[in-house]
């Protein structure tokens, strides 16, 4: 998709606040400084749109951004950062198991896995849960720039292995720097329109 508009549409730290409409959320999930404000700005062709941090923790809010007047992407707060506060966790908690467990116009999640780093426990039990709810997955890699080229393959068989990946669960290799991958996150975001 030529990406021409984009606009942030709210930043939502209680569910009341998520936008009624009725375009196909795509939503984006993974730990914190795995790189999903980064991706979001790679495919809108933005360069700040959504706020990115080299400190983990930076976007605590859900938030919405309006593409094209065609799909809402959904930045979901990132999990697995340790200075949070056990009341913050648990407004976290809450406020992520309601959206993706209720949200109707859920269409895609997207689950971010760095490729340098090992797949964790948080990262597996987000993949179960939405497995569960949402039965298909949609795994993109991270950071592709950050390896060797001749490495890319063994990281992604990897995470393959690591999250127990299903045959018809996708994996795409990604950089937020390089643009790599965007062509085809796009191709997968669009099989909606078919759906
Ligand atoms: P939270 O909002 O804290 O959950 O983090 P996030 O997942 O939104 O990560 P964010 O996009 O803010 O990126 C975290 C850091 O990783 C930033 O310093 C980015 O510049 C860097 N980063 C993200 N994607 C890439 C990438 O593809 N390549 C490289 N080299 N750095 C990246
Ligand atoms: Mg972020």
């Amino acid at each position: 998709m030529n990406v021409t508009k984009a606009e942030m549409i709210i930043t939502a730290g209680l569910s009341s606040q998520f936008p009624v409409h009725d375009m196909p959320e795509i939503a984006f999930a993974g730990k914190s400084n795995v790189g999903k404000s980064s991706l979001l700005n790679a495919m809108l062709n933005r360069k700040a749109l959504a706020r990115t941090s080299s400190q983990p923790g930076k976007t605590q809010t859900i938030n919405f951004y309006n593409v094209q007047d065609t799909y809402m992407f959904v930045d979901l707060p990132g999990y697995g950062y340790a200075k949070v506060s056990k009341t913050d966790r648990e407004r976290w908690g809450k406020l992520i198991e309601g959206y993706l467990e209720k949200r109707e116009q859920l269409k895609k999640i997207i689950l971010l896995i760095d490729i340098r780093h090992e797949v964790g426990n948080n990262d597996k039990m987000m993949y179960d849960w939405i497995k569960h709810y949402h039965n298909e997955v949609i795994v993109v890699a991270t950071k592709m720039d950050k390896i060797k080229r001749s490495q890319v393959q063994k990281h992604l068989s990897m995470i393959r292995k690591g999250l127990n990946l299903m045959p018809e669960d996708k994996l795409v290799g990604f950089s937020s720097e390089t643009k790599q991958g965007k062509e085809e996150l796009w191709k997968i975001i669009e099989e909606i329109q078919e759906m």
